[in-house]
């Protein structure tokens, strides 16, 4: 298929401007098995995190005596996307469960949980582009939600040069057709980004355009992060209220 145009009178296809996020809803504590859990949706992707732990690690070869062991699996539902997807783990998904297992990582006091184990659950219901980044700002709220001690929190979103320009949190269209997609996880605490969690690539971009995507994603994280604090807070209120009465 031909490509086709993504900046039509400096505007987006879906009439955002170049550094403009898609609309985000964030749910706190939606699944009452999970000791965590978030529903978020970042445009038109729908995401579920699910967080179990800390608790004993089976099978049990795999604890660690000095901290906790960390696990992370995403995986998309085959309704998720046009093409239905294969059920089960492919190439994708296992590299986005690694990186964004090593994103999470630094964030968790594994120390304070020698021998457990926290599991992180993150299914994809409707993918749009940018799932891995949803996905992981869906972890660190059901991390948070869970009660896991963290030292901050994890917060992404992807930049991406289409048309020439460089734009905050690519959908679909202008992750497929742009010249260049670079999703980006920062660490942020007490209210400011301390550094960059993960920085992925793919396409071609110059040096100073990526310098600028990650003042523009530094941007957009800010905002994000935010609504995942708000959402929380919602949460914990809500809570009080509950004990309250
Ligand atoms: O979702 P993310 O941008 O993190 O990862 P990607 O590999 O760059 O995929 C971009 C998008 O392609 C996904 O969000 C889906 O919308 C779509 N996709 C798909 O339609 N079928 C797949 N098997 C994988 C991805």
């Amino acid at each position: 298929m031909e490509k086709p145009k993504l900046i039509i009178n400096g505007k987006r296809l879906d009439g955002r401007d170049f550094e403009e996020l898609r609309p985000i809803k964030i749910q706190v504590d939606v699944l009452k098995r999970a000791d965590g859990s978030c529903y978020l949706e970042m445009g038109k992707n729908k995401i579920i995190a699910a967080v179990y732990g800390p608790r004993e690690v089976h099978p049990r070869h795999l604890q660690d005596p000095s901290k906790a062991v960390i696990r992370y699996r995403y995986n998309m539902a085959p309704f998720s996307v046009e093409e239905r997807k294969k059920p089960g783990p492919d190439r994708r998904s296992i590299e986005i469960s690694k990186v964004s297992r090593e994103a999470l990582e630094p964030v968790i006091m594994k120390e304070l949980f020698p021998r457990s184990g926290i599991d992180v659950f993150v299914e994809v219901l409707q993918a749009d582009a940018g799932t891995r980044t949803a996905c992981l700002n869906a972890a660190s709220v059901a991390l948070i939600d869970a009660g896991v001690m963290m030292k901050g929190i994890i917060t992404s979103v992807a930049v991406a040069k289409v048309d020439g320009h460089i734009v905050l949190d690519p959908m679909k269209e202008e992750d497929f057709y742009g010249e260049a997609d670079l999703p980006v996880a920062f660490l942020i605490r007490n209210d400011k980004i301390e550094s960059i969690a993960l920085l992925q690539m793919d396409g071609k971009m110059s040096v100073d355009e990526v310098k600028e995507g990650i003042k523009l994603a530094k941007k957009g994280a800010m905002q994000i992060y935010k609504l995942q604090r708000e959402a929380i807070m919602k949460k914990y209120m809500e809570d009080e209220e509950k004990e309250e009465v």
